[in-house]
């Protein structure tokens, strides 16, 4: 099972200081990712930059390496969508991966999980890594209905997939109460809901659904990841805050990797 940390920018950096945390990043990680797959996503205008400093990291041929993510795309491959970024443009800047169904784009962009599940079979189509994030709201969870919401979310935008496209799904697990609020869920929460995830994907895709890394995401950082990624099956983390500064994105790095090299 892949582990992968990954680090969503969202709507932070400029051109200068994207620069700086790519570079900091790949000098932070070009020797002791191990087998910690690192994903970076900034902002839209600096994916070619980071794709290009991604390039030089010598890895010594053993770890996975960089991989550069945007943080959103279309569901069609071209057309008249003012504004929009569609996914063979992200692959002709060599971007490899892309996060869909963040909860920010589904409260702000009313974005559903119809139109994510599209949005994953865009990517798969063009051979990118979707990273789909599902999670329950606070009112969700205290009403009892957590799994039902992630559920729901899991099989209107997965359920579609052939179990090998299945396979080559990222999931991450952030209930929207943990985001960028300093209150992660507990390892004992989460792990229940991975394990939950983990069972609703094998619904789905059988066997294939061991293949699928399943991170946790939600104020994820040094002080709490090495008991959040020590449980069975959290297999890393999509974090938002503590990837903006270089020096913690890679500090989650290793303890990713200490994490699974003992469990
Ligand atoms: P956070 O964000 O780490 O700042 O809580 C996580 C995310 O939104 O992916």
């Amino acid at each position: 099972m892949k582990t992968i940390v990954a680090g969503n920018w969202k709507m932070h950096t400029d051109a200068g200081s994207a620069d700086a945390l790519i570079n900091d990043v790949a000098a932070g990680t070009a020797a002791g990712a191990g087998d910690v797959l690192v994903i970076v996503a900034p902002p839209f205008p600096f994916l070619k930059a980071a794709v290009d400093r991604a390039r030089t990291v010598d890895h010594g041929g053993k770890a996975p390496g960089i991989l550069v993510a945007a943080q959103n795309c279309h569901e069609e491959e071209q057309g008249a969508f003012t504004g929009e970024v569609s996914v063979p443009m992200l692959k002709s800047l060599g971007v490899g991966a892309c996060i869909v169904g963040h909860s920010e784009r589904r409260q702000y962009y009313g974005e559903t999980d119809e139109v994510v599940g599209r949005k994953v079979v865009q990517l798969l189509k063009h051979g990118l890594m979707p990273i789909y994030c599902c999670g329950e709201r606070r009112d969700e969870r205290e009403q009892g209905r957590h799994r039902d919401v992630v559920s729901r979310q899991l099989n209107t935008a997965l359920g579609g997939l052939p179990a090998q496209d299945l396979s080559r799904v990222v999931v991450a697990y952030e209930p929207v109460w943990a985001i960028g609020t300093g209150v992660n869920a507990s390892p004992e929460q989460a792990q229940e809901m991975h394990g939950f995830i983990r069972k609703e994907l094998a619904g789905l895709a059988g066997k294939a659904a061991l293949d699928v890394p399943i991170l946790y995401g939600g104020s994820c950082k040094p002080d709490n990841a090495a008991s959040l990624f020590g449980c069975p099956d959290i297999n890393g983390g999509l974090i938002g805050g503590a990837a903006l500064s270089a020096a913690s994105f890679t500090e989650l790095v290793r303890i990713a990797q200490r994490s699974k090299a003992v469990s």
